[in-house]
């Protein structure tokens, strides 16, 4: 009864001047999952509608999003993703949820790391489209075939990989990606370093009574990893790490617009102003915890013409770790903690939204925010919109289990 209504009314709309043959296809298989639906799940008739309104909206703007990604339009991509999710989250029965919860993401993650250490993404990437054996994934660490087997269907289930035969494998473009430092370092570090403190984030809250976490030498990472090191601290004593965080920062917004993009900073009235004269000299930028000079690399590989010293502070080990950076990039071994090398007025101090949110909420835990916000016109942050200083600084915070 329900699902006649449903048919009459609000399917129809899904599909209004929308591409007819994804759209039918679309249509009988809601239909089929709706009958399902009555069977599974107690809601009283309202709830039911507007679940099945959620469904079929979520649809709709789909095929809109698909549309906006053909013609290239900015955030079409992400909006897919997003309304997918939403889809699934729709769509899934409380059972299935646990199960992907529990088994399906959980397992994924670990086999991916295992795959890592077996160098199964290097072996599928030199094949090239021709498919690999199971024998052949297993020989670089001389593993049992029947468990890479076991592994690479589990991979192969969940789209990392492509299952070419029974037992033959070939790559996809994330796991070509897995082979590259910055990519592989990401799941390394994140598997390893920041996986046990969102494991184990249920017990530690509960010890600490559900405050919330500020103490840096007493939250979920310390607890995970039995330490009572900031993360920072901790990270430098285990080089390993600190190797697969470092190259992970060089990765993680590869393909995301950022500061330097069109329509984000304004570049042109800003940094490209210093072109002439004294400029040259003096500085234009110091990137504070910078890494291994990602952004300002890409400052000057994209602003070409932009004068002024652009200088580089991290930690010592951090700046040891450096290969490839511009020369013209100063390089500067610098505890943010201590006082502030650069002084004079300069235009402008970048550094991550954590760092800009603790400069601002907490300027005296930062010695050298003394000399950058005096000196400097300008605090620029990855995640935020740009503010001129005195006015406040939008940036939008994100929690991090590590700090
Ligand atoms: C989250 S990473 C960001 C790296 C880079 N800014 C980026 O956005 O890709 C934070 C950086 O701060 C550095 N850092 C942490 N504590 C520091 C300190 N006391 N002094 C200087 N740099 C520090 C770390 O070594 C790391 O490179």
């Amino acid at each position: 009864m329900i699902t006649l209504a449903l048919q009459r009314s609000i399917l129809p709309r899904v599909y209004r001047n929308q591409n007819k043959v994804v759209s039918r296809a679309l249509h009988s298989s809601l239909l089929i999952y709706i009958n399902a639906l009555d069977t599974i799940y107690d809601l009283s008739r309202d709830l039911y509608l507007t679940f099945k309104m959620d469904i079929a909206a979520n649809i709709q703007h789909i095929l809109t999003a698909s549309k906006d990604l053909v013609l290239h339009k900015l955030g079409a991509r992400e909006r897919l993703v997003t309304l997918a999710r939403s889809l699934i989250a729709t769509l899934e029965t409380p059972s299935e949820r646990i199960f992907r919860l529990a088994f399906a993401e959980p397992a994924n993650f670990a086999l991916v790391r295992t795959a890592v250490d077996l160098q199964v993404f290097e072996t599928l990437k030199n094949a090239g489209s021709t498919p690999v054996t199971v024998s052949a994934l297993a020989k670089p660490a001389n593993a049992d075939p029947v468990f890479v087997h076991r592994l690479m269907r589990h991979l192969a289930a969940m789209d990392i990989v492509h299952e070419a035969s029974a037992n033959e494998f070939t790559s996809t473009g994330f796991t070509n990606a897995l082979t590259e430092d910055r990519f592989r370092g990401g799941i390394i570090y994140t598997y390893d370093v920041l996986g046990p403190s969102l494991r184990r984030l249920p017990e530690y809250m509960k010890d600490t009574t559900y405050r919330n976490p500020s103490d840096p030498a007493g939250g979920p990472f310390q607890f995970a990893h039995d330490t009572k090191d900031p993360f920072f601290p901790w990270l430098m004593g285990h080089e390993k790490y600190m190797t697969s965080f470092n190259q992970y920062m060089g990765g993680y917004r590869v393909g995301k617009p950022t500061w330097l993009d069109p329509g984000l900073y304004p570049i042109d009235s800003t940094l490209t102003l210093d072109t002439q004269g004294e400029a040259e000299k003096g500085v234009l930028i110091v990137d504070v915890g910078g890494g291994m000079g990602q952004d300002l690399q890409e400052l000057k590989t994209k602003q070409p013409g932009v004068r002024g010293r652009m200088v580089l502070q991290d930690l010592p080990a951090v700046i040891d770790q450096i290969k490839d950076l511009d020369a013209g990039i100063e390089r500067t071994p610098h505890d943010f903690f201590t006082t502030q090398p650069v002084a004079g007025v300069y235009r402008s101090c970048f550094c991550m939204a954590s760092l800009a949110d603790r400069v601002l909420q907490e300027p005296e835990s930062i010695t050298c925010t003394a000399s950058f916000m005096t000196g400097m016109t300008d605090l620029v942050s990855r995640f935020s919109r740009i503010s001129s200083l005195p006015c406040a600084l939008a940036t939008r915070k994100f929690s991090s289990t590590t700090l």
